[in-house]
């Protein structure tokens, strides 16, 4: 019996749970079943994430304290993990005493091995709220293209990376006051000295896929940098020990104690068993001398990487305890082919899917779709009703459906005595064995292939002695019984299969077969001779009115919640440098991929979506306090004239472009900028840093006609 730890990421405090997570957690739980039915002790720890400035400034928006905002988000992502059948044996928070325990251990133990150091850090603060601002907290003007109101980390109009320092006319998005210029001290772990145990560590013993291992190749040959652990007051979070005592307090930043949740939440486990007899070893799982007793696995999305592959196995390396066996990342769910959208109503939070749907549809969609390697999977609505409806109910369920209805009735529940067609049941039997290798191997794919195959040779056989036309024939009970038993019996096997994916169907197929053990050992068990109880429906089929409920209702639940503040990946200071390290673009907002190959294209419905009209230039003109812009009033076909900045001052004298026809994007939402509304976009082509051209129409073009 092999002993396991599995962890899932831990969700921030800050906001619900949407599918996207979901692909993760229920990912990890159906590899947990999967090997605690192969008689594996398997451990299943979580908790909420719950420091950091993001959670910091929700609470203080929300009008309560943190540890009021962070226990409230706990119960509700508990409340939606129980919906969707996720079984962790424990669910903590990084908001606790076992966690501040190992953090300032782990902190303790680096510092005393010479791993820690200290730098001076230049940057921006926001006089007004006496807060250091991260990138996503400051806005300005682009320095490249002058474009205004860009976040303090890259440009949106011309894509250019820079430093929230190197903004021009840069405010603070929590006060609108100007920021200044302030050093601080910062603490950082030195990274770069676990260089040669990260090369031998991420190549060994197979602990990552491939294309991760790939990856961090890349990011070594980028070269490591010494991470800034700290953050300054005020900070939700835990204060770092043993700074000296006539400076300014310091927080650990919110990833350096996010991972250290894992242990804490395995702790805070170890406490409640001690004494029971499901008692665990604290240090025989996080003892570096017993590394290789037990195991430990992290499931983890792709945009985290570089903190599970690389600084936590540094982390725990430097204070002298155990490394994880193996980090499995996975991709991220896009919907309907695309990036999942709030206006589409495929933005669904876990809570919304549960009002319409049953949480095992999507757990059996997910499991069909998910396999081993760092992909992106497609959540398609309509694919998805077809795949359960043909699969489990039309498959499956259909199997003792249409069979024991004749058990029952006929023979008053009672199975045959001897099997009639023992090698298709062990045939099955023996598939078992690849279906096991595929679920510990997370090719869970491969594993519903197989068993939809077994179905179909349970329909096979079923349709091929048509038990229905049997009965009518007299002299023929036997043979009825005996068909009806081989189904049933395999219809026992595939709940086995199925377990994992699907806990509450085969637990309530377990009451209508009258069993207690649906283990994988027992797959072999021939119900023989046994009393089978009356069959009820064990799954319906999905409507589509029940999928078009479900969008509709994201469309009015998500247009109802405040914009989420972003994640703490974002929001701190690093978040360049999250941004570098992340494996593929991401989205580490909403856990959703913007760079697959479907986005890489457009469908003629997005284009249309973009509105270009013929527009008059009525005025244009210099704008006071900025050397990059212009400012167009333009005649664009309606009742008002409409005021549109563009930063091309520096390619054009306004009245070049006086009394000119020009392409207005004109339903592109109105942006605010610090010198009025800007309430469209005029269109120009060639480079921002070299040359731009505004494109100009011939003067025979209509005002307000729209560009097709
Ligand atoms: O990316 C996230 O959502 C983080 N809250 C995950 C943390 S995982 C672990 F390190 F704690
Ligand atoms: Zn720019």
């Amino acid at each position: 019996m092999r002993e396991i730890l599995v962890t899932s990421a831990l969700p921030y405090a800050n906001g619900y749970i949407h599918l996207g997570h979901l692909v993760e957690y229920i990912q990890t739980d159906i590899w947990v079943r999967a090997m605690k039915a192969q008689g594996h002790q398997v451990t299943y720890v979580c908790a909420d994430d719950a420091h950091g400035t993001a959670i910091m400034l929700k609470a203080e928006a929300n009008g309560i304290t943190p540890e009021e905002q962070i226990a409230s988000v706990k119960a509700s992502h508990e409340a939606d993990f129980a919906k969707f059948l996720i079984e962790f044996d424990n669910y903590h928070t990084t908001h606790s005493e076992e966690n501040k325990h190992f953090s300032e251990l782990i902190y303790r133990r680096l510092n005393s091995a010479g791993h820690i150091s200290t730098k001076d850090v230049e940057q921006l603060f926001d006089p007004e709220k006496q807060l250091f601002l991260a990138d996503r907290f400051v806005k300005g003007d682009c320095p490249e293209c002058g474009a205004l109101d860009q976040y303090g980390d890259n440009c949106e109009v011309c894509g250019t990376t820079y430093d929230a320092t190197d903004l021009k006319n840069p405010y603070s998005t929590l006060s609108d006051a100007t920021p200044v210029l302030k050093t601080s001290k910062h603490y950082f772990f030195d990274l770069p000295e676990f260089e040669q145990f990260l090369k031998d560590w991420t190549r060994s013993d197979n602990r990552l896929q491939v294309s991760v291992a790939n990856k961090l190749q890349e990011w070594f040959e980028a070269g490591l940098a010494s991470w800034d652990i700290s953050r300054d007051a005020p900070y939700f979070g835990f204060q770092i020990p043993d700074t000296p005592s006539d400076e300014p307090d310091k927080y650990f930043y919110v990833w350096l104690d996010a991972p250290v949740g894992y242990m804490a939440s395995f702790k805070n486990l170890c406490d409640k068993r001690e004494g029971t007899d499901q008692a665990l070893d604290f240090d025989r799982y996080w003892a570096q001398e017993n590394e290789h007793k037990t195991e430990v696995y992290h499931f983890i999305g792709k945009d985290i990487v570089y903190f599970h592959a690389l600084f936590w196995p540094a982390m725990l390396a430097g204070s002298e305890l155990r490394t994880p066996t193996g980090v499995f990342a996975h991709g991220f769910l896009m919907v309907n082919g695309e990036k999942m959208s709030k206006s589409r109503g495929t933005f669904i939070k876990a809570e919304t899917y549960a009002d319409h749907l049953h949480p095992e549809y999507l757990r059996y969609y997910f499991a069909s779709k998910l396999s081993d390697k760092v992909e992106d999977i497609n959540l398609d609505l309509e694919d998805f009703m077809q795949k359960v409806n043909s699969d489990l109910v039309g498959k499956v369920v259909n199997i003792a459906s249409r069979s024991a209805g004749f058990i029952v009735k006929k023979y008053d529940g009672m199975l045959s005595d001897v099997c009639a067609e023992p090698e298709l049941l062990e045939d099955i039997t023996k598939t078992g064995d690849e279906i096991a290798a595929a679920y510990e191997n997370r090719e869970f794919s491969r594993a519903m292939r197989l068993i939809m195959q077994c179905a179909d040779k349970a329909n096979e056989y079923i349709d091929e002695k048509k038990p229905w036309s049997l009965a009518k024939i007299e002299g023929t009970e036997q043979e009825v019984q005996d068909v009806c038993s081989v189904a049933m019996n395999i219809f026992r096997q595939l709940m086995v299969y199925l377990a994992p994916v699907l806990p509450e169907l085969t637990a309530n197929a377990k009451a209508f077969l009258n069993i207690d053990d649906l283990s994988f050992a027992s797959r072999n068990e021939w119900l023989l001779g046994h009393k089978i109880n009356k069959f009820k429906p064990l799954m319906q089929r999905i409507e589509e009115k029940d999928i078009e409920a479900m969008v509709e209702a994201s469309k009015e639940s998500l247009a109802q919640s405040t914009t989420s503040v972003a994640s703490d990946t974002d929001v701190n200071n690093d978040s360049k440098a999250a941004k570098n390290t992340q494996l593929a673009n991401t989205n580490t907002d909403t856990n959703t991929n913007t760079n697959t190959e479907q986005a890489d294209y457009i469908g003629i419905e997005d284009f249309a979506k973009v509105e270009m009209k013929v527009a008059h230039v009525l005025e244009c003109n210099h704008v006071e306090g900025a050397d990059k812009l212009l400012q167009f009033t333009l005649d664009v076909g309606e009742d008002k004239p409409r005021n549109v900045f563009s930063g091309i001052r520096k390619f054009y004298e306004p009245e070049q472009l006086a009394d000119k026809k020009v392409v207005c994007v004109t339903n592109l939402a109105p942006r605010k900028m610090k010198f009025g509304i800007s309430e469209g976009m005029v269109l120009s082509t060639g480079d921002p840093k070299t040359g731009l051209t505004v494109v100009t129409l011939p003067d025979d073009c209509v005002v307000g006609d729209t560009l097709a």
